[in-house]
């Protein structure tokens, strides 16, 4: 038995599964984001403890003796502070906070960073974040010994080491992308060192093994490995198989993120597409990321005082974008823009919009978004042939139609079934416990597949192209 930890940024889910990859079980324990200021985005490395043991305590019901292996997948590019005694030194700054856009700016100007990391400097990436805890927080600057990604920071607490792999690594701006190391140079840029930094494996490589009390609470053998894993989309990658070249998915979680599988490493940093390494070892992944995917649903849902899932029950067949138009940039956009600071739009209200018509916008305006993240995806080179749908979001059968439409490729729904982070953290625990490769990460039985529904084609050509105006349009007004 295997299992998968998958640190998400609205929860910790953890799933159990047997040598034939069979899910025997799942927990989840809910997570909450702290939003202390305007652009900021925080949660406790506290929380993250507690959740996982209620997710470990849940999965204990089932018997744990037979486990050999423990893989671990989180949302990424978050910066977890430590001190010389791994005591946590501030709240860890998440993936979508903008606060350190200045530094970003700073740091992606020195050529070297696009140069060495394949990748624009994001403001959400770790990097620029140190830049601001250092001119922000110089008392905790001096006591910082140790950074780690959320999901190491996990690791550390499973096995008592400092470790991270490579395809979470890649979101620092501190990894030589194409090399698989840290660069010295980056690092020095940003006043650390290597010593700053945890020790790198690949993401089906034994990072450790867990600690002999945390096996006795459980219930699980002495000897169980926990391998490297993956940052979240990475993880759900092996999750869905998709680790070939070729081979792509949409995820609506969180964040929206449309990933292509590489043979190669292909950097092309001005698309503002991300290039980093794959979770499996001599593999790369390239995807485009728009930052408020189910986030711009719920955020709505909230708005009008109903739950997402209600908002998008029962919308019946695939309709022509609307008059009512939405530019889902409630914190900035990664791809294709490059912009911390363009913030969200509801165009085109009128006194005949209602809730039903906001809804559709919502889903259609991430719709778009996602559509230019293909675009961005095509002029690095990378075309999509087909996706394969992941996340919360591919629960509406409305939302997966319009991105076939929009997108012009066919969309597959797994079969029920786990085939996000957690499931692929399970396989690369089975991985590192057994010496499998990439051949166990298989394509998952396909449920439904969208086509492109030809008799709207055009319609969302036309929305898409109102949204590129639009999107100029308010650049400068937010
Ligand atoms: C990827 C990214 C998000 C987070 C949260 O670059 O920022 O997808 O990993 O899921």
């Amino acid at each position: 038995m295997y299992i998968g930890l998958d640190l998400g940024t609205s929860g910790l889910k953890g799933v159990l599964i047997d040598e034939d990859q069979r899910v025997l079980a799942e927990a989840v324990a809910p997570l909450t984001v702290s939003r202390p200021q305007e652009g900021w985005s925080e949660q406790s490395p506290a929380n993250w403890i507690a959740a996982a043991e209620t997710v470990m305590d849940q999965l204990a019901t089932h018997g744990l003796s037979a486990v050999r292996g423990i893989g671990l997948s989180g949302h990424m590019h978050g910066a977890t502070l430590l001190d010389a005694a791994d005591e946590v030194l501030r709240p860890c700054i998440l993936w979508n906070d903008t606060r350190s856009h200045e530094e970003a700016a700073e740091l992606d100007d020195d050529p070297q960073f696009r140069r060495v990391t394949g990748n624009i400097v994001f403001p959400g990436f770790t990097a620029p974040k140190l830049l601001w805890v250092q001119a922000h927080e110089p008392r905790l600057w001096e006591r910082l010994a140790k950074v780690l990604l959320p999901k190491d920071y996990l690791r550390l607490w499973l096995t008592g080491e400092h470790v991270a792999e490579m395809s979470d690594a890649a979101g620092t701006s501190w990894l030589d992308t194409g090399k698989r190391d840290w660069s010295d140079e980056l690092l020095t840029a940003t006043g650390l060192s290597r010593g700053h930094m945890p020790r790198l494996v690949e993401g089906s490589d034994v990072s450790g093994a867990l600690r002999g009390a945390l096996a006795a609470r459980w219930g699980l053998p002495a000897d169980v490995v926990v391998a490297g894993g993956g940052g979240d989309n990475a993880a759900s990658a092996v999750g869905v198989g998709v680790v070939r070249a070729g081979e792509a998915f949409v995820s609506l979680g969180t964040s929206g993120v449309l990933f292509a599988a590489n043979d190669g490493y292909q950097p092309a940093p001005e698309t503002a597409v991300h290039t980093f390494c794959h979770a499996l070892p001599g593999a790369w992944h390239q995807m485009g990321v728009i930052l408020a995917a189910t986030d711009a649903l719920n955020w709505y849902a909230g708005l009008v005082g109903q739950d997402a899932a209600g908002l998008t029950r029962g919308m019946g067949p695939l309709q022509a974008p609307g008059k009512t138009l939405f530019l889902p940039y409630l914190g900035g956009e990664r791809t294709p823009l490059n912009d911390a600071a363009i913030r969200g739009a509801f165009l085109g209200l009128e006194h005949a919009t209602d809730r039903a018509a906001g809804t559709r916008a919502v889903l259609e305006g991430v719709t778009f978004a996602f559509r230019d993240s293909r675009d961005a995806l095509a002029a690095t080179g990378t075309r999509l042939e087909q996706l394969i749908a992941v996340g919360g979001g591919s629960r509406s059968d409305y939302w997966l139609q319009a991105i076939a439409t929009a997108l012009n490729l066919p969309v597959s729904l797994p079969a029920a079934g786990d085939f996000g982070g957690a499931f692929g953290a399970a396989r690369l625990a089975m991985m590192a416990a057994t010496g499998a490769g990439a051949e166990i990460a298989t394509l998952p039985p396909i449920a439904r597949t969208f086509e492109p529904d030809p008799s709207l084609t055009a319609a969302f050509d036309a929305g898409h192209a109102r949204y590129r105006a639009a999107q100029s349009a308010i650049k400068d007004l937010t």
